[in-house]
């Protein structure tokens, strides 16, 4: 398996594999998340594509992308209450169905530390919803931990 930065080709691929995960989230959390793939979110990968401040990268086995991560640079400045924050996000991370439990989303991750090494980054940095209990064992397992909460109350 070989993973690595997107290009321009990759991407209609990786809008299936996108797709697999927005329709997680909107069966896992309706009330928040928009049923279906429309073409806005469809089109927003080439925002990411062309956005200098995010990267794709992909997972390839025998010429098949497998599993994708949308990598974000993120700066936040000083202010009264916190220090300067900067590290790398991941913004968006899925590996099709067909293909896990195999290790991909493990390379993913190891691909994903070595360009925060290379790219002078300290901290990686990602959110979940609390549904989703096979990304929190994923997580955990490869080293994340949570360092902050949001809670919800219907009334
Ligand atoms: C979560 C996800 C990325 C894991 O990808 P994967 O390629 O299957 O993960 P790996 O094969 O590298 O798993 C490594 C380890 O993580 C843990 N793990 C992974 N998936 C798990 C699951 N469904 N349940 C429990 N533990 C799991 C296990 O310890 C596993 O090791 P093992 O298979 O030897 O037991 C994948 O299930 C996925 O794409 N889910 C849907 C999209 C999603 O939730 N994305 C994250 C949104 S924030």
């Amino acid at each position: 398996m070989d993973v690595r930065l997107a290009k321009a080709e990759d991407l209609g691929r990786v809008n299936e594999l996108r797709k697999q995960v927005n329709d997680l989230h909107s069966e896992g959390k309706p009330d928040v998340f928009k049923k279906g793939f429309s073409q806005e979110l469809q089109d927003y990968i080439k925002v990411i594509y062309n956005d200098p401040e995010q990267k794709i990268a992909v997972a390839e086995t025998d010429g098949v992308i497998c599993g994708y991560a949308v990598l974000h640079h993120i700066t936040k400045p000083e202010n009264s209450v916190m220090y300067v924050r900067d590290y790398l996000d991941i913004d968006e991370f899925g590996v099709d169905e067909a293909f896990r439990r195999q290790g991909v989303a493990s390379s993913m991750i190891a691909f994903i530390r070595e360009y925060a090494v290379n790219n002078g980054f300290h901290r990686i940095e990602l959110n979940m919803w609390e549904f989703n209990k096979n990304a929190l064992a994923f997580y955990e397992a490869a080293g994340f931990s949570t360092y902050r909460r949001y809670m919800e109350m219907f009334i």
